[in-house]
């Protein structure tokens, strides 16, 4: 029979200082810190219930097969070791990231997975602990426990103990907009951890790591100050020393498509009339602009013009994980 069904909600994030690259892939513990903005409107609903005949996993709606599965079954493995249960899982995970829009929501998914099959499996975990357990499932799901601006520590032990995520600002506390162009929704070609593998071979890699620190610094002083145009400046630094790795990969990667760059390229026009607004692309074609709520509408018209921009989302900041019924 099946036990109490318990639900937990999280947030997709999107990082401002990257995390691009591993120094234990086991534990997804990363080469380098890394900070990001929780958006509000996006995120993933898990419910979990032990007690089932056999491990389900149900992925909108769907009864799931597959590698998107079994990353999930493992993940619950994982929680059932941890909390020494022995029963079987029925686990359900539904996206408000309207499909096709090219967004991957994987950190929202783990961090609500998190909460929803640890409470179900009888453990309360505080919220940097659960921070550590999304972690393993995904590493920047760590950052979806907690709402606003987040950072994620790289952590010095071997164990990852000290590998998690904490709040720098709350949702409420500085109102920004990410402004997101999707220019394709195909399913991204690269995963994030095989970019991941692949960056490790670029001879820009080592910069990545030793310049890492100073970016953190200025994004932490930044965001403190609540800084528009300083956090904007070194988020788009980092986001374009991360596609600079992939470039001198071997084999290369390179995210972006045409209408990546014309996004670019309209945004920078943009800044030279005055319009606050930044550029961050993740292990896809979309671009992401971290911009002053004034300037969003501006932006978003602006992007919605381009060939090959197919749509245009507008997000604020948003809270971090809820565990309810
Ligand atoms: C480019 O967290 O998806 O979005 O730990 O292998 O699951 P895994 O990788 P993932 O990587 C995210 C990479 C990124 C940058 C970031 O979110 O910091």
């Amino acid at each position: 029979m099946l036990g109490a069904e318990t639900t937990a909600r999280a947030n997709v994030n999107v990082a401002l200082v990257k995390y691009w690259g591993k120094r234990d892939s086991a534990l997804n513990l990363p080469a380098t810190g890394s900070i990001s903005l929780t958006l509000d409107g996006l995120g993933v609903e898990a419910t979990c219930a032990f007690g089932a005949e056999s491990d389900r996993c149900i992925i909108d709606g769907d009864a799931a097969a597959g590698p998107d599965a079994d990353r999930v079954l493992r993940f619950v493995d994982m929680v059932r070791t941890e909390a020494r249960v022995d029963a079987r899982a029925r686990v359900e995970t539904r996206s408000s990231v309207p499909k096709g829009v090219g967004l991957a929501s994987s950190a929202a998914a783990f961090a609500s997975l998190a909460a929803a099959v640890s409470r179900a499996a009888g453990m309360r975990l505080e919220a940097p602990a659960l921070s550590e357990l999304a972690r393993r499932g995904s590493g920047s799901a760590a950052r979806s426990i907690f709402g606003g601006f987040v950072e994620w520590h790289r952590g010095e032990r071997a164990d990852g103990r000290d590998s998690i995520a904490e709040p720098l600002l709350a949702p409420g506390d500085w109102d920004v907009r990410m402004v997101v162009a999707v220019t394709s929704t195909a399913r991204k070609a690269v995963s994030s951890g095989e970019g991941m593998r692949r960056a490790a071979t670029s001879p820009l890699y080592p910069a990545w790591v030793e310049t890492a620190e100073r970016d953190l610094a200025e994004a932490r002083r930044a965001i403190a100050a609540r800084d528009l145009d300083a956090v904007g400046l070194v988020a788009e630094h980092s986001a374009l020393k991360m596609h600079a790795i992939g470039l001198a990969a071997r084999p290369p990667l390179l995210y972006w498509r045409g209408a990546t760059v014309d996004c670019i390229h309209r945004v920078w026009a943009l800044r030279e009339e005055g319009v606050r607004g930044w550029v961050t692309i993740d292990a896809g074609p979309q671009v992401k602009v971290l911009c002053d709520p004034g300037d969003a509408g501006r932006i978003a018209a602006a992007l919605r013009e381009l060939p090959g921009v197919e749509r245009v989302l507008t997000c604020g900041p948003g809270g971090g994980v809820e565990v309810g019924a």
